[in-house]
C-alpha cells in the first residue's frame, strides 16, 4: 500500500465501508423437519423429511424491500424464522451488518432482537389479547431504550401516530380494534426498537382487499420516511409487485428465480414464475385465472433434481436426475433451470 493510500485508507469516514456491504446476508441456509411421526408410521412408511429450506441464500441491501413470493408451503415462513434465529438452523450462515447472527451469544442477540422485528400475518394471535395498546408498543421501549412513564407513552403516542393511529388508542385492548388496526399496532410494535430489518410475513393477507390497499399504502410510506430495510413476504404476486424492489420465488424450498421487480414481472424466465403470473386474478381478465395443475410441493424426501419437475410444461428427464443451480442470466436476474 502506498503512503497515498493509506492515508486515504485513514480518511475513511468509520462505517463507510460498512454501509457499502448488504445489510443482511443469507447464505446457504438449511431447515428439513423430520415429518415420520410416531414408531408405527416410521414403520410403515419409512422415515419422512420435509425439506423446508434447503440451500437458500441472498442478500438485501439497506433500504431494500424484497419481495419473497411462492405458494404456500415453498418454505417463506420457515426462511425467516431462519433468519430471526426463532428456529435453529442445520446449516448455513445469517450476517446482519457485519454480524454473524446464529453465532451471536445470549448477549449479542438481546442487541440483534431490537435489530430484527417481525410483523405476522395475524395480528389477533400476535398481539397479548390481556395488554393495552401503550404496554404492547410500550413494553419494547422499556427493554431496549429503558424508557418509562410519560417519556414512553409520548413514544408510544409518536408511534402510534405514524401508522396512523391516536391517542384515543392508547387505552384499548386488541380485540376493540378492526383487523387493519390491529396490523397497524403491530407495524408500531416492530418500529418501536427502530429495527434495521423487519421481516413482514405475509402482513395483508388476513385483511380485506380494501384494507390491504391502506396497510400497503402505510409501509410503503414509512419505507420511504424511514428508510425501512424489509424482507416482505407474500403468496401474491400483486402484492410482491407493488412493495418490492426485488423478488425472489421460491417453491419447494428452493430460490427458483431472483431479480428486480420489473424484470421478474415482465420478463419471467422460469417456468414457475410463468404460471405463478398466468395464475394471478387481473381485474377485467378474470378469464385469464386458472388453477396452477398439480399438487403443490410439499417436497417429501424429494430427489436431487428440480421441485417443480412434476408440474413443469416444459420439464424434460435431465431435470429430474441432477440438482439445478441458481444461475444469473444478466444484471441480477438468476434462474434455477436448464431450460430457461
Ligand atoms: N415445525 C414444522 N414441522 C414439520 N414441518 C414443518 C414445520 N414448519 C414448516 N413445515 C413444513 O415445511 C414446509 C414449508 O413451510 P413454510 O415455511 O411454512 O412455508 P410457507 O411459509 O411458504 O407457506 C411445509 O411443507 C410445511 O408443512
Ligand atoms: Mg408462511
Amino acid at each position: 500500500m502506498t503512503d497515498v493510500e493509506t492515508e486515504l485508507r485513514m480518511m475513511e469516514v468509520p462505517g463507510t465501508a460498512e454501509s457499502a456491504r448488504p445489510l443482511l446476508s443469507v447464505r446457504d441456509v438449511v431447515k428439513h423437519f423430520d415429518v415420520s411421526g410416531g414408531t408405527f408410521r416410521r414403520l410403515l412408511y419409512g422415515p419422512r423429511t420435509v425439506k423446508a429450506v434447503d440451500g437458500v441464500s441472498f442478500e438485501v441491501a439497506r433500504g431494500e424491500t424484497i419481495g419473497l413470493v411462492g405458494e404456500s408451503g415453498s418454505g417463506k415462513s420457515t426462511t425467516a424464522k431462519l433468519v430471526a434465529r426463532l428456529l435453529p438452523v442445520m446449516a448455513g450462515e445469517v450476517w446482519l451488518a457485519g454480524r454473524d447472527v446464529l453465532k451471536a451469544s445470549t448477549g449479542e442477540m438481546k442487541a440483534l432482537r431490537k435489530e430484527i422485528q417481525f410483523i405476522f400475518q395475524d395480528p389477533f394471535s400476535s398481539l397479548n389479547p390481556r395488554m393495552r395498546t401503550e404496554m404492547i408498543i410500550g413494553r419494547a421501549l422499556t427493554i431496549h431504550f429503558g424508557l418509562h412513564g410519560e417519556a414512553r407513552r409520548e413514544r408510544v403516542l409518536q408511534l402510534l401516530e405514524r401508522v396512523g393511529l391516536s391517542s384515543q388508542h392508547l387505552e384499548r385492548y386488541p380485540h376493540e380494534f378492526s383487523g387493519g388496526q390491529r396490523q397497524r399496532i403491530a407495524i408500531a410494535r416492530a418500529l418501536a426498537t427502530e429495527p434495521s430489518l423487519i421481516l413482514a410475513d405475509e402482513p395483508v393477507s388476513s385483511l380485506d382487499v380494501s384494507i390491504q390497499a391502506q396497510v400497503l399504502a402505510l409501509l410503503q410510506d414509512l419505507r420511504t420516511r424511514l428508510g425501512l430495510t424489509m424482507v416482505f413476504i407474500t403468496h401474491d404476486l400483486n402484492v410482491a409487485e407493488y412493495v418490492s424492489d426485488r423478488i425472489l420465488v421460491m417453491y419447494g424450498g428452493k430460490i427458483m428465480e431472483e431479480g428486480s421487480t420489473d424484470v421478474v414481472m415482465q420478463r419471467p424466465l422460469h417456468p414457475y414464475t410463468r404460471a405463478l403470473l398466468d395464475t394471478r386474478p387481473r381485474i377485467g381478465r378474470p378469464g385469464q385465472m386458472r388453477p396452477l395443475e398439480g399438487e403443490p410441493a410439499v417436497p417429501l424426501n424429494p430427489g436431487p433434481g428440480c421441485r417443480f419437475a412434476s408440474r413443469c410444461p416444459i420439464g424434460v428427464t435431465e431435470c429430474t436426475e441432477q440438482s439445478i443451480p441458481l444461475v444469473e442470466k444478466r444484471n441480477g436476474h438468476s434462474v434455477a433451470c436448464i431450460k430457461a
